[in-house]
């Protein structure tokens, strides 16, 4: 089948792919001629190397292109995947901006086409947008109907960055909403080799099921954060009562690990969304304000940590480890890193940061700091270090790199090192939510 993703971001990619993978011909569009040109040379204009592995051999095979020319793209295909941005507004609301201009240019191009062709919502909409807003823009700009000149459906995207391949080729489930039996039936068909469970149901609760799933993780992290701030403050280590909290089937051990908060292109984005979704219906959610204003003091705890153990942070080297809003992925989205940083710099901290992939994008948005080229040059000298992203080579610090630091005190911002290890090897070790020793 001829397919057309619009969006050659994360989702887009990861859904060309993965069609591409099932044997179909795939056409990504995208107005931004740099990740059209990047995704033409096999390369993603983002760091997931196992999803880069599977582009490479499919742009050389031809098997998948992209292009510029996002129209002809739709014009062309059966089905056409909308994967655009939908970026926070100040107010929490999201910018639909992208999604209309590209739900116009699929208009257009239905307009011109004989063939019924049907186009799936995937980017991330609050309930009642892909009706009120998708269809309208569809029907009106193509002279159509939805239903019966073309098929609409919504068909949220679960992946998480750092296994964007995986996720597609094994979600979770498959969540198809559509007012149309034929569409559905037909996107249903097209996920049939992919073997997952598959849920058909209208389009407000698809859109709802992933708002729905977001909000919950972000719930389980801001709840993880709390046990953890309690913990730390009781003389307890907030790890053990989580491990035993997550045997619980009924919880489940996974999403509960305190930190620094969430950061990423979307479990903040999200909470705020829903939540001003909420409250245009006259909802004011309690519970998504009380999670998200947990989130945005969790930074503040891994900087008092670093003032238990150093004092005064002012004239003070800082090693900031971890940029990236997660270890693994380049993505420096709503990263806690820069909260992090912007309240050490106005405790008048000297900051050095370094992260494996994400420096280039952080300097974006913060350019005024040092940055090291390695972990070794960021430690050297420093009086204390904060990690902020769980990156694998981080976990294998040790006496060697320890040494190096004039102070060697380790804020664990991610638990992601191991406490006696950490002591063994001559640093001293605070951890969010590590009540032990030290404290
Ligand atoms: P992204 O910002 O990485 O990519 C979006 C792409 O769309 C950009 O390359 C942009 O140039 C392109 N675009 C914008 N307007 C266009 C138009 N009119 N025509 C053609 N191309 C256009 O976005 P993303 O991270 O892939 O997210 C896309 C959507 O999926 C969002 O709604 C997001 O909430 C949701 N989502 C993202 C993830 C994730 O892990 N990133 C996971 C699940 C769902
Ligand atoms: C998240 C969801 O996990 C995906 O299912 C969803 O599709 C995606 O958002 C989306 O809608 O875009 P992602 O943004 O890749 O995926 O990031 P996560 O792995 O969920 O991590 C989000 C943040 O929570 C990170 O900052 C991470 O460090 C933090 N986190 C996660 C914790 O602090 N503790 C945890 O136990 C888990």
């Amino acid at each position: 089948m001829k397919i057309c993703v619009i969006g050659a971001g994360y989702v887009g990619l990861a859904t060309g792919v993965m069609f591409g993978k099932l044997g179909h011909e795939v056409v990504v569009a995208d107005i931004d001629k740099i990740r059209v040109k990047s995704v033409n040379t096999g390369r993603l204009p983002f760091y997931e190397p196992p999803l880069e592995r599977e582009l490479h051999r499919l742009v050389d095979s031809d098997k998948l292109v992209a292009t510029t020319d996002v129209q002809d793209a739709a014009e062309d295909a059966q089905v056409i995947f909308i994967c655009v941005q939908t970026p926070s507004l100040p107010s929490g609301r999201i910018d639909i901006g992208p999604v209309k201009a590209a739900s116009k240019t699929i208009a257009k191009a239905l307009g011109k086409s004989d063939r019924r062709k049907t186009v799936v919502m995937k980017s991330t909409v609050v309930p009642s947008t892909t009706d009120s807003v998708v269809k309208p823009i569809l029907e009106r700009y193509s002279g159509k109907k939805a239903g019966k000149d073309f098929g609409l459906c919504m068909n949220p995207e679960f992946l998480q960055e750092g296994s964007a391949l995986k996720d597609s080729m094994e979600p979770s489930r498959i969540v198809v909403g559509s007012e149309d039996k034929r569409a559905s039936r037909e996107l249903m068909d097209l996920y049939r080799p992919i073997k997952s469970k598959k849920i058909q149901t209208d389009l407000r609760s698809a859109e709802m099921i992933k708002y729905a799933s977001n909000t919950f993780l972000a719930t389980k992290v801001s709840y993880s954060n709390e046990i953890a701030n309690m913990c730390v403050r009781f003389g307890i280590d907030s790890q053990s009562v989580l491990e035993a909290v997550g045997m619980d089937p009924r919880i489940g051990p996974l999403f509960l690990n305190p930190g620094l908060g969430f950061g990423g292109s979307c479990l903040p984005k999200d909470v705020k969304a829903l939540k001003d979704k909420a409250s245009q219906e006259g909802y004011a959610s309690k519970m998504l304000a009380a999670l998200l204003a947990i989130n945005n003091q969790q930074p503040s705890e891994g900087v008092r940590l670093l003032e238990k153990a150093l004092g005064n942070l002012a004239g003070k080297r800082v090693a900031v480890l971890g940029l990236a809003f997660k270890g693994g992925v380049d993505d420096t989205r709503e990263t806690r890193a820069l909260p992090l940083v912007i309240e050490l710099l106005g405790k008048r901290a000297q900051v050095i940061a370094f992260d494996p992939m994400a420096m280039a994008n952080f300097i974006k948005l913060m350019p005024s700091i040092q940055y090291a080229q390695s972990i070794t040059e960021c430690l050297r000298d420093a009086d204390g270090c904060i990690i902020q992203a769980d990156w694998p080579e981080f976990k294998k610090l040790g006496k060697k790199e320890f040494s190096l630091m004039r102070r060697p005190i380790v804020v664990d911002g991610r638990r992601c090192l191991d406490p006696e290890k950490v002591k063994r090897a001559g640093a001293r070790y605070f951890g969010i939510g590590y009540g032990l020793a030290e404290q």
